[in-house]
């Protein structure tokens, strides 16, 4: 079992310094590294995440393999190949991918990530299977490099995708991490707990990434955790906005000025209502006072309120009383 299990780290390894030598000195990688040189990836990032491109071919990694006397069953467990559905043939996973290998807490490589460069083939993102090295719902992307910036600053910045993870640690922001793909799961809160009790998440900027920074944002208060929330123009991804605004811009107007946990609420639910219309304005601050009634701090509820009475011209102690009928979900 043992030596299964080494000869699959032992595959990974080997295949991360192929697809990176592809990318970085061949010609059959020269496309994709334009694509990436295009999209702003430095070098430097293209080295420090290891970043690779597999060939447009369906054996070249099974011949690879084979010739280097890997068993075959094995390395299609290993999720780098994949089996004919009839017969005994094997054919490469990832072809004409840009290749993101991904490590474990330790930086062995486990897995990869391969993201499409030609438009419409997809998926955008293929992923290794669940395999006997990896599991999506376990692994943190960046975990490793990240780790001790995480415990100096006392956060993680959660992202959506690999592209985001690497552009924010070109603009210094080290202590970046993302899932794969995946919500976030608790075995991720988890793990993450052992190292912060605080999570800035900076989700895209789009309908599902406001819809699942809502959801995330609720899962880890509910850990005890404390969250805060990025949020950028409508639209806009952080890979996106650096590549518009800059690094500097991303580190202070954005990461800097999270929006904390109810200020972002306000913003989360004051989305395609008009408050010229009596029924959304109501809504609206319903749905806010059941929010700040969740608040164990007093003197912070107050605070919210008075924002709400300011902005409504309403009274604190109206507001105050329908909190407290509204507030029945009150810890
Ligand atoms: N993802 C995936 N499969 C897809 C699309 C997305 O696994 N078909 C995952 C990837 O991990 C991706 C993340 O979800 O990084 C976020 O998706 P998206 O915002 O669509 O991609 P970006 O990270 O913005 O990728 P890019 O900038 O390269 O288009
Ligand atoms: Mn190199
Ligand atoms: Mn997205
Ligand atoms: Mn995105
Ligand atoms: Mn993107």
């Amino acid at each position: 079992q043992k030596h299964a299990l080494n000869d699959m780290y032992e595959a990974h390894d080997l295949l991360r310094k192929f697809y990176h030598h592809l990318l970085v000195n061949t010609k059959q990688g020269q496309e994709a590294l334009e694509y990436l040189l295009q999209r702003g990836f430095t070098m430097e990032s293209i080295e420090k995440f290891q970043l690779g491109y597999s060939l447009d071919s369906w054996d070249y990694v099974h011949n690879f393999l084979k010739k280097r006397d890997f068993s075959i069953e094995r390395m299609e467990s290993a999720g780098l190949l994949v089996r004919r559905e009839n017969g005994e043939n094997y054919f490469d996973r990832f072809r004409n991918r840009i290749m993101f290998p991904i490590f474990d807490r330790q930086g062995k490589t486990i897995a990869f990530s391969g993201r499409a460069l030609v438009k419409g083939d997809e998926p955008k993102y293929l992923n290794s299977p669940e395999t006997p090295l990896f599991n999506k719902s376990k692994v943190v992307y960046n975990y490793h490099l990240a780790r001790p910036f995480i415990r100096k600053k006392g956060a993680a910045v959660l992202f959506e995708g690999f592209a985001d993870c690497i552009s924010a640690d070109r603009a210094l922001v080290h202590n970046g991490i993302a899932t794969m793909g995946t919500a976030l799961t608790e075995q991720h809160i988890q793990l993450l707990k052992r190292s912060t009790d605080t999570i800035i998440i900076c989700y895209d900027s789009d309908a599902p990434g406001i819809e699942a920074a809502n959801k995330t944002a609720d899962m880890i208060r509910d850990h005890g955790m404390h969250v805060k929330i990025a949020l950028m123009p409508n639209g806009y991804d952080p890979d996106d906005y650096i590549k518009e605004f800059g690094e500097e811009k991303f580190q202070t107007d954005i990461i800097g000025a999270a929006h904390t946990y109810i200020s972002f609420k306000m913003i989360y639910h004051k989305r395609g209502k008009n408050f010229a219309n009596e029924g959304d304005k109501m809504d609206y601050i319903e749905s806010v006072l059941r929010e700040t009634a969740k608040i164990d701090s007093e003197v912070e509820r107050e605070f919210y309120l008075r924002q709400i009475a300011a902005e409504f011209t309403l009274s604190l102690e109206s507001l105050l009383n329908q909190q407290s009928k509204v507030g029945k979900h009150k810890k």
